[in-house]
């Protein structure tokens, strides 16, 4: 009798922490492994960047459609400084909220992405 309570106590007390796995949610926006290019950049500048500068319109010569592209960067120069998220063109004017033009700022964690992917070293991961 004594052990049947104490194991159905043990059944109950785990069912929460059951639960809190469940919903979870499946992959974190920002994670604790390397950001990914394919994964987490490039949706980013797809949605809110290649209306401007895309395969067809490239605004500044800056196509952010591809990798080898953005990596290119303008017809002034390089966008992104691989390693140094701090001396990259891109990230200043997305932390300035002067691109997107004409659009709202990107969201803090947006930005973060971005910054975190080239102070790794923005890698086509
Ligand atoms: C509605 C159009 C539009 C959108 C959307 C847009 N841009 Fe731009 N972007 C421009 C124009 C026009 C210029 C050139 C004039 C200027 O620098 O203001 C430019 C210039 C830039 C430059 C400077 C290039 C250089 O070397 O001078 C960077 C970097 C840039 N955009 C990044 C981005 C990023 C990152 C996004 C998305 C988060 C973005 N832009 C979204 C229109 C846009």
């Amino acid at each position: 009798m004594f052990r049947r309570t104490r194991a159905g106590l043990l059944s109950v007390s785990l069912l929460p922490l059951g639960i809190g796995f469940a919903i979870q949610p499946e992959e974190p926006k920002v994670q604790s492994g390397p950001v990914s290019y394919t994964r987490q950049v490039a949706p980013i500048l797809q949605a809110r960047c290649s209306e401007c500068h895309g395969a067809t319109t490239k605004e500044a010569g800056l196509d952010l459609s591809t990798y080898a592209s953005v990596m290119k960067g303008s017809e002034f120069g390089t966008v992104v400084e691989a390693g140094d998220a701090a001396a990259s063109l891109l990230i200043e004017m997305v932390t300035a909220g002067e691109m997107p033009q004409d659009a709202d700022p990107l969201p803090a964690e947006e930005i973060a992405i971005l910054r975190a992917w080239i102070a790794a070293g923005a890698t086509n991961n």
